[in-house]
């Protein structure tokens, strides 16, 4: 819905300009165009800026290419700019996320919320000060699409039809292969924890959304199996929940099968949800096992993205034209829930680099 009295969407510039850009923001930001004026596309170099530009053009006309440190000047000063939308290498994601903030700029940053907890305990005291300081107080939303996926939405609130919860399992079995776009990225090659990081943070989002409870401790072991990848690649650990209940992880990112599924086990029932395909789609398929009756299957398309780009846009504008706080937003952006994800998989490379000993996961606040 466009604003009335300001008679406009808030305007967006998208900084980064890599694949994730290419196969998902420029057709998510496309559905979202009622919604979100793409004006300014940055890159550090002035080449891959100019890329994007003709891929947006359908929807976002007047959309210019903006490069390196001068180029990212312009655009924090620019007032006509209300947001930001941070795509870039993980190592330098939270630093540029922070620049956006104090210059006054919404920012949706893309997941990892960070490198490691320590960063992002750090930025987020930064961003505490400044939403004291600042009238209206920015935002700072970390995309991640597996808490907007509805599939999975729909199966956290099957969960809270089962009862006690006895198990909880997540699976995955992804090849990282040279057939994958990502398998070169080098930001992934160099960053700490590599894929399994990167990978890892959205199944354990996933997982946390869909149990409704805590990870406090987990006791991990990883390996480092295919040297084409960066280690480790593959990584077993048993969950200690906040509500007593144990579950398992187990990520394999040199798999040659293909499994994603979460499944959770109560007394009154099972919860599934499994990535698959339906009539060329791809999505989840959320099953529902009651203890008696018949199951229940359903799929939903994959929809995350877009969703998490419809919330941000919203809130967005609820801010800069309505006068709403920035407290207000959409809690499943929030970089508390970003970081809490990063946290979990932090544990799970401390436990297995001291031999699967069990280590809290610390809590962020
Ligand atoms: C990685 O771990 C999975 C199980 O987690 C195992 O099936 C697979 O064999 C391992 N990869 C290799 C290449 O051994
Ligand atoms: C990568 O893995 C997929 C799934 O197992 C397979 O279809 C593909 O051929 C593999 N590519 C390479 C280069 O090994
Ligand atoms: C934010 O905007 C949406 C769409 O315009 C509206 O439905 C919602 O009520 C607004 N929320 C607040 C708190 O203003």
């Amino acid at each position: 819905m466009v604003d009335q009295e300001a008679g406009k969407t808030p305007n967006l510039a998208l900084i980064g300009a890599g694949i994730f850009v290419r196969s998902q923001y420029v057709p998510r930001l496309r559905e979202v165009a009622h919604l979100l004026s793409l004006k300014l596309i940055w890159s550090r170099t002035e080449e891959a800026a100019k890329a994007i530009v003709p891929l947006v053009k359908d929807f976002a006309p007047n959309a210019e290419a903006k490069w390196g440190t001068d180029g990212l000047k312009e655009i924090l000063q620019d007032d006509s700019i209300h947001g930001v939308a941070v795509v870039v290498a993980g190592q330098v994601q939270v630093e540029l996320t922070l620049q956006a903030i104090k210059a006054g700029k919404h920012v949706l940053q893309e997941k990892p919320a960070s490198s490691n907890v320590l960063e992002a305990l750090e930025a987020l005291n930064i961003y505490k000060s400044i939403h004291a300081s600042k009238t209206p107080a920015p935002i700072w939303a970390v995309a991640e699409n597996y808490r907007f996926e509805v599939g999975l939405m729909q199966a956290a609130r099957l969960v809270k039809e089962v009862g006690d919860i006895m198990a909880v399992e997540m699976i995955a079995e992804a090849p990282m292969n040279s057939s994958n776009p990502y398998f070169g990225s080098e930001w992934r090659r160099n960053f700490q924890g590599g894929f399994t990081v990167d990978v890892g943070v959205h199944f354990i989002a996933g997982l946390r959304m869909m149990v409704g409870s805590e990870i406090v401790s987990v006791a991990a072991i990883s390996r480092h199996v295919d040297l084409s990848l960066p280690g480790p690649d593959n990584m077993s650990a048993l969950l200690k929940l906040e509500n007593g209940c144990p579950g398992v992880f187990v990520m394999s990112i040199s798999a040659t099968s293909r499994k994603i599924s979460w499944r959770v086990v109560g007394a009154k029932g099972t919860v599934e949800a499994e990535r698959g395909t339906q009539d060329g789609q791809h999505g989840y398929l959320v099953t529902f096992l009651p203890s008696a009756g018949v199951p229940q299957s359903s799929f939903y398309p994959f929809c995350g993205v877009h969703e998490e780009l419809t919330a941000f846009a919203t809130d967005m504008a609820n801010v800069t034209f309505k006068g709403m706080s920035a407290s207000k937003v959409d809690s499943r952006s929030s970089p508390l829930e970003g970081a809490t994800d990063v946290a979990v998989v932090e544990a799970m490379l401390r436990s297995s680099s001291q031999n699967g000993a069990w280590e809290n996961v610390q809590p962020i606040k």
